[in-house]
């Protein structure tokens, strides 16, 4: 029997695992992980398989996926090496920044490699996942990496040198800090918690929905959206003139340095 393999039953792991379940894939999937509870977690909620034992979990692994912290990713792809059982051919990383020439140095010939960046939204089908590959990887192997992420949402191939910028930008937690902080403003500006996050979450869910449905550009619907002299324009002159971008263009260089800490 042939499996998916997670090395690490974490966050990611069980948002993957949840997504594949719910796009119909019947594979086993098996989790490896130092922490029994969320192997029992990840079984209650997707029948996912606890490896008892890190040999036998990898010779019957057709699909593996290191899915510890980036810091761990090194000790995890030691212990493969020790346990003398042949990993597949073709390994999958997930860990932030940690580039491919590391990957290759602690878990070397035959196996290549390819750097995934899947997202939690992956849980409900659409979390967006960016890929980057080994020189080594044939078309063939890249098509078949691909229609395993395809599964829960839409693929990105990506220059190697392009992850970091994608990993500080793509995540799901810019939607989430900014409707947490626009929803305070609200209340701040005397709504109700929950009209303050209804009010929030159109503004940015259904305004970008929007975007996304009708093909107009930016310019377009922020013209629509925001009448000269208006609400919405004296808003986000406000907004400018205290630094909003300074402040997105400063969180992104601080995500990429942080990336860039788990390459060395
Ligand atoms: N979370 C996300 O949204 C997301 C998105 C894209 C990529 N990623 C990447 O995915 C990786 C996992 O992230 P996560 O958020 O899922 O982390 P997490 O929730 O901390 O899960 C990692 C799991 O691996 C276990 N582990 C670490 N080393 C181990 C070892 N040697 N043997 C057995 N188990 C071990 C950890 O146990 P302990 O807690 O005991 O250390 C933990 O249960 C990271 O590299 C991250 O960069 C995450």
């Amino acid at each position: 029997m042939k499996t998916t393999l997670f090395l690490g039953a974490g966050r990611i792991t069980g948002a993957l695992a949840a997504g594949l379940r719910l796009a119909g894939d019947k594979r086993t999937i098996v989790a490896y992980d130092r922490n029994a509870e969320k192997l029992r977690a990840l079984w209650r909620e997707s029948r996912v398989e606890l490896a008892r034992d890190l040999k036998s979990a990898i010779e019957h692994a057709e699909m593996l996926i290191v899915a510890v912290r980036p810091r761990s990713v090194k000790e995890m792809l030691a212990e493969v090496a020790a346990c003398s059982a042949a990993p597949p051919k073709l390994c999958i990383s997930l860990a932030a920044g940690v580039p491919l020439r590391n990957l290759q140095a602690w878990l070397g010939p035959p196996v290549r490699w390819v750097r995934a960046m899947p997202s939690p939204v992956c849980r409900i089908g659409k979390g967006l996942t960016a890929l980057c590959f080994d020189r080594g990887v044939s078309k063939a192997e890249r098509a078949r990496v691909r229609k395993f992420f395809e599964q829960v949402g839409p693929v990105l191939e990506l220059r190697e040198e392009q992850m970091d910028a994608l990993t500080a930008v793509y995540s799901p937690s810019h939607g989430y800090h900014a409707l947490a902080k626009l929803a305070a403003a609200a209340q701040r500006a005397g709504l109700d918690r929950n009209t303050a996050l209804i009010a929030a979450a159109h503004a940015l869910a259904d305004g970008i929905e929007y975007w996304r449905r009708s093909g107009q550009s930016l310019d377009e619907l922020l013209h629509e959206a925001a009448t000269p002299g208006g609400t919405a324009a004296a808003t986000m002159a406000a907004m400018d003139k205290s630094g909003y971008a300074r402040a997105v263009t400063n969180g992104i260089r601080a995500g990429i340095r942080q990336a860039r800490r788990n390459a060395t």
